[in-house]
């Protein structure tokens, strides 16, 4: 069981990577398969969470790593030009207001940081990390996301 969800964590960062390369020419489809890939990484935590599935300290911490690369690289994958078209989800607020966009990728980058600097040991310091860190997520959506669906 444990090693099953250390596999599955293995897989998602295996499969963020390659989404990342194969689809590098284009920014907005790079960005959408990156948030993909980020929504699982922290789907994974949440049903860790939830109990649908057994805490494992190694998946949880290999899921969180992979968010952390996400933030890194998330303001490039939002250059000019790249404002509409492949049914973006991307607000205008993102070009009118750069700065206050890459803050709130940088407060998803310190949050996972952390996590990684001090990886959960229980259910419950796991479940604090998710919330601190998908409180990051919905900094960001609530201003700078126009969600269509
Ligand atoms: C700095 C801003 C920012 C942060 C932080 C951020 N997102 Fe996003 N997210 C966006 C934007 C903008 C879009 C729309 C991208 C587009 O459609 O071009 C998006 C889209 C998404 C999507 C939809 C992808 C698709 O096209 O199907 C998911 C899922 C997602 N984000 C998950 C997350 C999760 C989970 C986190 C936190 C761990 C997170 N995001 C953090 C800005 C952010």
């Amino acid at each position: 069981m444990i090693r099953k969800a250390t596999v599955a964590a293995g897989a998602l960062i295996l499969a963020a990577g390659i989404a990342a390369a194969s689809a590098s020419d284009d920014p907005i489809a790079s960005r959408q398969a990156m948030m993909k890939n980020t929504g699982a990484s922290i789907g994974a935590i949440a049903k860790m969470a939830k109990g649908e599935t057994e805490f494992d300290a190694t998946a949880a911490n290999l899921a969180i790593r992979a968010m952390n690369n996400a933030a890194i690289g998330l303001p490039h994958l939002f250059p000019e030009g790249s404002e509409t078209g492949m049914d973006t989800e991307a607000a205008p607020k993102i070009w009118e207001d750069m700065a206050g966009f890459v803050e709130k990728a940088k407060a998803m980058e310190d949050a996972t940081a952390k996590a990684i600097a001090t990886p959960a040991t229980s259910l419950d310091e796991l479940k604090a990390q998710l919330g601190e860190i998908g409180g990051t997520c919905k900094g960001c959506h609530d201003d700078y996301r126009i969600k269509k669906s």
